[in-house]
């Protein structure tokens, strides 16, 4: 198999290793749900290595994400487990932040619900969940791109984006929204902290 290799991660890793530096500061242990091709979890666990960063995507993807750990040889950096939100639910493992990249808009509905759900529940006060994408802001898509691919994904069968208030709800009471911070390309990182802060 050919390494994966994700031209949108090599543009997008930049602006969200700038995030990631202030929002997983104090972070010992993350979770990477939806890993990919494996090359986010590369550069981030490169420069930042107070972080222990587990991978996980479908089983379909661990060979790929398994060539980058390979080949980037980082102590701190896991081979991925399979975790597929709706068939598995998030471990309760110790992890004080997880980072989800352009999940939510592949994702169905009911398995975002879950996953925010379950992010809420596995994650202690304080806390951080990093998520990147695409999302419905106040009503609108940020862009006629995003608006075409949104309905490109439903014609797919995929879950398509989610309005950001819709998230807030499925986080429930204790994970707050506590940023959404504007990124390239019409993208957005919405920053999440588990509450009550210590
Ligand atoms: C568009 S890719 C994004 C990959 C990578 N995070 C990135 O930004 O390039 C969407 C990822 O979500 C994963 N995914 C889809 N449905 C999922 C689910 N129910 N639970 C966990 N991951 C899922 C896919 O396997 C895929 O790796």
């Amino acid at each position: 198999m050919t390494k994966p290799f994700s031209q949108a991660c090599e543009n997008n890793k930049a602006p969200i290793l700038a995030v990631l530096d202030e929002a997983f500061a104090k972070a010992s242990k993350v979770l990477e749900i939806g890993s990919g091709t494996g090359q986010h979890a590369v550069h981030f666990a490169a420069n930042l290595p107070h972080i222990n960063w587990q991978t996980s995507d479908v089983p379909e993807h661990h060979e790929g994400i398994k060539q980058w750990l390979k080949e980037a040889a980082l102590p701190n950096l896991l081979p991925p487990f399979a975790l597929k939100i709706g068939e598995q639910s998030i471990p309760q493992a110790g992890y004080d932040a997880i980072y989800s990249a352009n999940t939510a808009h592949i994702m169905f509905a009911d398995e975002v619900a879950l996953m925010m759900a379950q992010i809420s529940t596995a994650l202690p006060p304080g806390g951080v969940f990093c998520q990147y994408g695409p999302f419905i802001q106040d009503g609108r898509f940020s862009s006629a791109s995003n608006e075409a691919f949104h309905y490109n994904l439903l014609s797919r069968g995929l879950g398509g984006f989610k309005p950001i208030e819709q998230l807030i709800e499925w986080a429930g009471n204790e994970l707050l929204l506590t940023k959404i911070l504007p990124m390239p390309a019409n993208n957005l990182c919405l920053l999440w902290q588990k509450q009550p802060i210590n």
